[in-house]
C-alpha cells in the first residue's frame, strides 16, 4: 500500500517553460494588480482582442446590488462572433486547419477542416437556417453528436444573430422536449444517429419523440452522420446534406450588440428544474478567448485538445469559441476515452501531435485503473500543458497525470469555473504560477474571489480562510440572466450573500493565498457538528492502492446527525472483502482523522455518471438515504443499469 502523495508539494514552472510563456510570475502579479485597481482601463485594453464593427466606448456597467442585478460589458460596441472566429483569420490563416475531427471509430479517417472550409460550411448552414425562417433573436436548439456540423451550427446561429441552445446528445427525449419548449425554439438541429464508444444513439427518433410535446411549428434540420434509417415528416423535417449542396457559400455576418445573447445553456442547480444560463456576445467571447490563450499558454500553430462535449460549457468555451477566436487548431473528438481501449486518448494525442490536453479528473481516474500499459504505447512528447476541469482533482490522479502523462515536464492547470462564469475564474497560468496538486491556485485577471463565513455572510479577510466562495465584482464572461427569469437569477446567485456572486462552492484559502475547492456546499456533510468535504474523503479513499474511484455522500445518522456513506470502485482484479473494508476505514482515519471515517462502505462496480462524467450524487444520496423510490430522472446517465446494482447491494437497509 503506497502512501498518498502530499498535497503540499509545489511544482514551479521550469525556467525553459517560463522563458517562452505569454505570462511569467512577475507579469502575472503586475497584470493582476492592474486588473483589480483599474478594471475599466484593463478591460478597455483587453476588450480589443476581438474585432468590433463599432468599437465600444463604455467598458463596464455592472451591479450586484439587491434588486438591481445588472451586468453589461462593452455595451455600446457591435460585433459578430462568427466573423471573429472565422472571417478575421481568412487572410492570414485561411489554409490552416481550424478543426481536426476525430471520429468515434479510429479506423475511420480524421477530417482536417481549414478556416476557409469552416467559413464555407458555416455560411451554408446560416443560409439554410434563414431558408427555414430563422431570424435574428430566434432560438435554435442543437442536438448533435460531436461532429463538425455542431460547430458549423453554433457559428451559423452566431452569424445571423440567432441564439443557440445545445442539448447534450446523451439527454433523453423528455429533457430535449423540455429544453425546446423552455426557450421556445424555432428549429432543432439533429442527426440521424450518434455513434459513441462503438454504440449508436438514434438522435432523430429521440427528436421525433421530443417534438410530440412541442409546438407544431418547430422545424427539424437533420444531418446525416451514419446514413442509418430515420422516419421523415414532410414539411417539418429538412435534409441538411441535400440543402447544403444548394446553399450559397456566403452569408453576411449580422451586426450584433455586445450584450445580445449568444447562447443559452441549461444547467442544474441544487433546486428546481435546470436553468437556462444566458451568455452575451462581446464579453463572453473576449473572456473565452483570453482565458484560452493565457491559461493554456496557447501559441500560434499549437494543436489544442479539450476532450469535453460541446453539450457542456467547457465545449462551448474551449472547443469552439475560445480557440477559434484565437485562430487555433482545435480537436473535436466524437468518442470516449476507453473505446476501443483505454489507450484512445493517448493514441489521438500522438496522431495529431497535441500540444495542450484538457480533460476531467474522472476520466483520468478511470484510465488510471487500467495501469500505465495503455499510455506507454504512445509518444506523448508533443504535449506542453495539461489541464483539468469540472471537479477537484485528488493528488493521486494529479500525480499520475503529472508523472505518467506529462513525464514531469508539463505544467498542470487545474481550472475552476462554472457554466455561469463563461470561462476560468481560478487557475494557474502555466508559466507563472507554481501549482500544488488539487488546488486551482489563484484568480484569473479581473477576478476578485472572496471567502465568506457561510453563517454570517461576512468576508474573511485573513489569508488562510475557509468558507463559501463568492466573487465580489463582475468579469466579462459572467452569465447575464436566467433565460426568461431574471428574478431567479437574482435569487439563485445574489440573495444568500448580498452584493456578491455566490458560486455554490465551498473553498479554503491557504497561507499562500491558494484556493482549494472543497466541493459544492450542498455536498458538504456535517458529521457530529464537523464539516466534512466529500471531496476530501474521496481523495483519501482514492489514494488507497486498491481503490479506483470513490464517491461519498451524507445520510441521516441517529447519533452524528449525518454519517458518511462511501461508494467504492476497486481497481481491476481486487476482490472486495470485510478485511479490505476495515482497512479502508483505517486508511481514511489515518489520512484525515477519525471524523472522516466512512460509516458505511458499499462496493460499487460502477458509479452513476452523466455522459460528461459527472457523478450523480443526487442518486447516490437517495440510495444512501434508503429513499430510492424517488430517484428522479436517471435517463441521462451514461449507464443507468449501475443504479439497480447499487440499490440491490445498498448498505443502509432499514
Ligand atoms: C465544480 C464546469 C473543483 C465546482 C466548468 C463548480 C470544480 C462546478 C472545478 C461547475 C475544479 C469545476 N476544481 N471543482 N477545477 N471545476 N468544479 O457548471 O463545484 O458543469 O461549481 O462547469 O463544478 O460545474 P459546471
Amino acid at each position: 500500500m503506497t502512501h498518498a502523495p502530499s498535497a503540499d508539494d509545489r511544482f514551479a514552472p521550469s525556467a525553459a517553460f517560463a522563458a517562452k510563456a505569454h505570462v511569467t510570475a512577475d507579469q502575472y502579479q503586475a497584470m493582476y494588480n492592474a486588473s483589480i485597481q483599474d478594471p475599466e482601463r484593463f478591460w478597455a485594453e483587453h476588450g480589443k482582442r476581438i474585432d468590433w464593427i463599432k468599437p465600444f466606448t463604455k467598458v463596464k456597467s455592472t451591479s450586484f446590488a439587491p434588486g438591481k442585478i445588472d451586468i453589461k460589458w462593452f455595451e455600446d460596441g457591435t460585433l459578430n462572433v462568427s466573423a471573429n472566429c472565422i472571417d478575421r483569420h481568412l487572410e492570414t490563416r485561411g489554409d490552416q486547419t481550424a478543426i481536426i475531427w476525430e471520429p468515434d471509430d479510429p479506423k475511420d479517417a480524421a477530417q482536417h477542416i481549414t478556416y476557409k472550409e469552416l467559413h464555407r460550411r458555416t455560411c451554408r448552414m446560416a443560409n439554410i437556417l434563414e431558408t427555414m425562417g430563422v431570424r435574428r433573436g430566434d432560438r435554435v436548439v442543437i442536438y448533435l453528436p460531436m461532429i463538425p456540423e455542431a460547430a458549423y451550427a453554433m457559428l451559423a446561429c452566431a452569424r445571423i444573430g440567432a441564439v443557440h441552445s445545445i442539448v447534450f446528445a446523451g439527454f433523453s427525449p423528455d429533457a430535449l422536449g423540455t429544453r425546446i419548449n423552455g426557450c421556445d425554439a424555432k428549429v432543432v438541429i439533429t442527426a440521424d444517429h450518434a455513434p459513441r464508444g462503438g454504440r449508436s444513439t438514434p438522435l432523430k427518433s429521440n427528436t421525433d419523440a421530443a417534438l410530440l410535446h412541442c409546438k407544431d411549428s418547430v422545424k427539424c434540420l437533420v444531418v446525416r452522420r451514419t446514413g442509418g434509417q430515420t422516419s421523415w415528416a414532410d414539411g417539418r423535417d429538412f435534409d441538411y446534406n441535400e440543402m447544403a449542396m444548394e446553399a450559397d457559400d456566403y452569408c453576411a455576418p449580422a451586426e450584433m450588440g455586445a450584450e445580445d445573447p449568444l447562447f443559452i445553456l441549461y444547467t442544474s442547480g441544487s433546486t428546481g428544474q435546470p436553468k437556462g444560463v444566458v451568455h452575451s456576445s462581446g464579453g463572453y467571447l473576449a473572456y473565452a478567448a483570453m482565458t484560452h490563450q493565457y491559461t493554456f499558454d496557447y501559441h500560434d500553430g499549437d494543436i489544442f485538445w479539450c476532450t469535453a462535449d460541446v453539450g457542456w460549457v467547457t465545449g462551448h468555451s474551449y472547443i469552439v469559441y475560445g480557440p477559434l477566436a484565437n485562430g487555433a487548431t482545435t480537436i473535436m473528438f466524437e468518442g470516449v476515452p476507453t473505446y476501443p481501449d483505454a489507450g484512445r486518448f493517448w493514441e489521438v494525442c500522438q496522431k495529431h501531435k497535441v500540444n495542450q490536453f484538457y480533460t476531467a479528473p474522472t476520466a483520468l481516474r478511470a484510465l488510471m485503473a487500467h495501469g500505465n500499459g495503455p499510455v506507454e504505447k504512445y509518444d506523448l512528447s508533443s504535449i506542453k500543458v495539461l489541464g483539468t476541469v469540472g471537479e477537484p482533482i485528488n493528488p493521486e490522479a494529479w500525480n499520475w497525470y503529472n508523472d505518467v502523462i506529462g513525464k514531469g515536464k508539463c505544467p498542470i492547470v487545474d481550472t475552476w469555473w462554472q457554466t455561469e462564469t463563461g470561462g476560468h475564474l481560478l487557475t494557474p497560468l502555466p508559466g507563472a504560477i507554481a501549482t500544488k496538486p488539487g488546488s486551482a491556485t489563484l484568480p484569473f485577471f479581473g477576478v476578485l474571489p472572496v471567502i465568506l463565513d457561510p453563517q454570517t455572510g461576512v468576508e474573511i479577510t485573513t489569508t488562510a480562510a475557509e468558507g463559501v466562495l463568492c466573487i465580489k465584482d463582475s468579469w466579462p464572461g459572467q452569465m447575464r440572466t436566467v433565460y426568461g427569469d431574471h428574478e431567479r437569477f437574482e435569487k439563485t446567485y445574489f440573495s444568500d450573500y448580498k452584493n456578491y456572486y455566490f458560486t455554490g462552492d465551498g473553498c479554503r484559502r491557504d497561507e499562500d493565498g491558494y484556493y482549494w475547492i472543497t466541493g459544492r456546499v450542498d455536498d458538504v456533510i456535517n458529521v457530529s457538528g464537523h464539516r466534512m468535504g466529500t471531496a476530501e474523503v474521496e481523495s483519501a479513499l482514492v489514494a488507497h492502492a486498491d481503490v479506483a474511484e470513490a464517491a461519498v455522500v451524507g445520510y441521516p445518522h441517529a447519533i452524528k446527525g449525518q454519517g458518511i456513506y462511501a461508494y467504492v470502485t476497486l481497481m481491476n482484479g481486487v476482490e472486495p472483502s470485510e478485511d479490505l473494508r476495515k482497512d479502508l476505514v483505517k486508511w481514511v482515519r489515518s489520512e484525515i482523522g477519525p471524523i472522516a471515517s466512512p460509516d458505511l462502505i458499499q462496493w460499487a462496480p460502477g458509479l452513476p455518471k452523466t455522459r460528461s462524467g459527472k457523478i450523480m450524487r443526487r442518486i447516490l444520496r437517495k440510495i444512501a438515504e434508503n429513499d430510492h423510490t424517488t430517484l428522479g430522472d436517471i435517463s441521462t446517465l451514461a449507464d443507468p443499469s449501475v443504479v439497480d446494482h447499487l440499490i440491490e447491494h445498498r448498505m443502509n437497509k432499514v
